[in-house]
């Protein structure tokens, strides 16, 4: 996906984003979810703060698409419910994270575009914070109430240690697998390694007639970024160094091996050439249609297979694991995704806005998303609920990859790494520029990001 570059070549973000420290400048949470405590009370109680109380009048709540309804109904219910007179319209905003970024950077550039709650990525408040674009939550959003959340989306949404957003959702990236196709192969088990993955696929293939083996997404945009990175991690290398976040070490027989694997899904025939131009959307589409043996994708989806108008692959039909390592002994890892309420900082009503914000990540609201939609909750509590657990696999599965996510660098320079990212892990799954070469540029390019980010601090 095209985002919007400056005359400079930077991305608009890098080019307003100046005076950072080091430290602001790449901060990364080594550490992921694993030291997160799946314990805790969970409720709404505690939420409320300063600012007042309620507030009343009109205010828009920006988010993407969802297929399912569930939100509107959410909103419908909130408006049905409130005593204090506030009603929420929602407005569509892309299905694309970067294309969303980009809008919403405009409408914020502009004075705010009437938004008051951004349903916003876990990649973004690092960046819209130092813009001066979000609000500060700070005397709304106590440090206990903090607490009742998990770690790693909680510290996505936490910049220059005040927090800026209420994580809503966590996501994390997940094997699918056709367990009805894999059993009449004879494969009682998901493949452990991306070699077994290919091997299994080549046999269901054949035994079934299915059209693709795997569909990923390998897009030039954000979800191909977050491919790229697990086949990176997967095969034990990485981009940053997590002790030192600004240490580039991308440039490793690691990276390149993993590169090397996605690129082999295309040469092999395991995936269709197209996987370079899916994303989610197309991804989804072909493995809900049943045209496809396995599929790398977000829980959502498990919540789409609910519905016979959204899939022709029934629940009972589908496994889910974690992604496939490089080679046994190597660990598996996910990116970290998930999606958090900010509020506009030039919202005229940021007290409705706080109002309906409290309302979304209430445990009612958060366990109707769960069951309705298979998102997998930020509430520590609701990922001990059991009624959530027996009925949404996906989220006891993602409850247990939790430990195994990782976080994309939390920066206000994320964006301009990503866009390098995206495109040299799409060229190089094109066949356009080879692993290694693709990792060189990659190299470089990164440290010129660093190197900027540090001569402005
Ligand atoms: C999912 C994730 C989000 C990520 C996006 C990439 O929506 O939750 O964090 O950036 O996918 O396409």
């Amino acid at each position: 996906m095209a985002q919007s570059r400056t005359d400079d070549g930077l991305s608009g973000r890098a080019a307003r984003a100046g005076g950072m420290t080091r430290r602001d400048f790449i901060r990364v949470s080594g550490a992921g979810l694993a030291g997160a405590a799946l314990l805790g009370s969970g409720t709404l109680a505690g939420c409320g703060g300063g600012g007042g109380e309620g507030g009343s009048g009109s205010i828009t709540f920006a988010w993407g698409p969802e297929e399912t309804g569930t939100l509107q109904k959410m909103i419908d219910k909130f408006n049905r419910e409130n005593k204090d007179g506030i009603t929420v319209k929602y407005r569509e905003m892309p299905a694309d994270t970067g294309q969303y970024f980009d809008q919403l950077r405009t409408q914020f550039q502009a004075g705010g575009g009437g938004i008051d709650v951004v349903g916003g990525d876990v990649i973004w408040p690092a960046q819209f914070a130092a813009q001066g674009y979000y609000l500060d939550l700070s005397d709304r959003f106590s440090e206990d109430s903090r607490a009742e959340f998990l770690a790693a989306p909680m510290e996505a949404n936490t910049f220059e240690d005040k927090p800026y957003g209420v994580p809503w959702y966590t996501d994390s990236g997940m094997l699918y697998y056709r367990k009805d196709l894999l059993e009449k192969s004879g494969f009682d088990e998901p493949p452990k390694t991306w070699n077994e993955m290919k091997e299994m696929a080549k046999k269901v293939r054949q035994d079934s007639g299915t059209k693709f083996g795997f569909v990923f997404q390998g897009s030039d945009y954000e979800g191909g970024v977050c491919n790229g990175l697990e086949y990176i991690w997967t095969h034990g290398g990485n981009v940053l160094d997590p002790e030192d976040p600004s240490k580039v070490i991308v440039d490793s027989p690691e990276s390149v091996a993993g590169l090397t694997t996605q690129r082999s899904t295309v040469t092999d025939g395991t995936a269709p050439q197209a996987v370079s131009n899916y994303t989610e959307q197309e991804s989804q589409t072909t493995f809900l249609r049943g045209d496809a043996v396995f599929m790398r994708n977000w829980p959502y989806i498990y919540g789409l297979a609910a519905n016979e108008e959204e899939s022709e692959v029934r629940q009972e039909q589908i496994g889910v694991s974690a992604l496939p390592v490089g080679k046994e002994g190597d660990q598996t890892f996910s990116a970290l995704g998930g999606w958090n309420f900010s509020i506009n900082a030039n919202s005229e009503n940021p007290d409705a806005a706080w109002a309906f914000i409290q309302f979304m990540v209430d445990p009612e609201q958060q366990k109707t998303l769960a069951l309705k939609t298979a998102r997998i909750p930020t509430r520590k509590s609701m990922l001990e609920d059991k009624e959530i657990l027996d009925a949404v696999p996906v989220i006891a599965l993602g409850k247990e990859a939790i430990s195994r996510t990782r976080p994309r660098p939390v920066s206000p320079y994320y964006s301009d790494m990503s866009l390098k990212l995206a495109d040299q892990f799409n060229a190089s799954l094109k066949g356009e520029t080879q692993p290694q070469q693709a990792v060189n540029t990659l190299d470089r390019e990164l440290k010129e990001i660093v190197e900027q980010g540090e001569s402005q601090s």
